[in-house]
């Protein structure tokens, strides 16, 4: 039976973790989720103030003691004082992954000529990926719709579970598998 992947699901955002507004970005990536992995996981969402420390807190706390494989933020990737998720991540990931904030840097520029000011990244903690996004809800498919083909096989390396991909909505690239009849 394949194991059930935990995804950690985390808003930075004052407003939001305040209750001002209503938090858009931690349900966006969950019904991302919901409709491109078929194989069995479940959310571990967390919605927290921009501040360095209980950001790090946060991830730690995914990565070690919820066992995510894969933690997704939203928020606080830009140039503004209260923006501090990149900081943040560099502060508890052992490997940066710079090709992710690369990556969704470039398709975001077709999008927006402001994607240069997300300063978004992503690493690797133990065995969990972190990967950072902006704040727009509507930048999350647009950046995790280029990133997420090599994430199921980056999960693989890092000896987490198994995540399929449904193929009408992202195909997953494993070197040296074989494609699907
Ligand atoms: N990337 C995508 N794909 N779509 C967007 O709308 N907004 C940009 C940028 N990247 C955007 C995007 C803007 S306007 C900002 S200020 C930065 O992300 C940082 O956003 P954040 O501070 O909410 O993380």
């Amino acid at each position: 039976m394949t194991a059930t992947a935990r995804i950690g699901i985390v808003t930075v955002s004052d407003r939001a973790s305040a209750g001002i507004y209503t938090d858009e970005g931690g349900p966006a990536i969950d019904a991302y989720f919901r409709k491109v992995l078929t194989s069995p996981w479940e959310a571990v969402a967390r919605v927290i103030p921009d501040d360095r420390a209980v950001i790090a807190q946060t991830l730690r706390d995914l990565a070690d003691t919820e066992g995510c494989c894969l933690i997704v933020t939203t928020g606080g990737t830009g140039p503004a004082p209260r923006d501090v998720t990149p900081e943040a991540t560099e502060d508890v990931i052992e490997k940066p992954m710079p090709g992710f904030g690369e990556l969704m840097r470039q398709v975001s520029l077709a999008k927006v000529p402001t994607a240069i000011l997300s300063r978004q990244t992503a690493g690797i903690r133990g065995k969990s990926l972190i990967v950072n996004l902006p704040g727009r809800p509507r930048a999350i498919a647009e950046c995790l719709d280029a990133v997420m083909p090599a994430i199921p096989y980056c999960i693989d390396l890092i000896e987490g579970p198994w995540l399929e991909t449904d193929p009408a909505a992202i195909a997953a690239f494993r070197p040296g598998a074989k494609p699907k009849a």
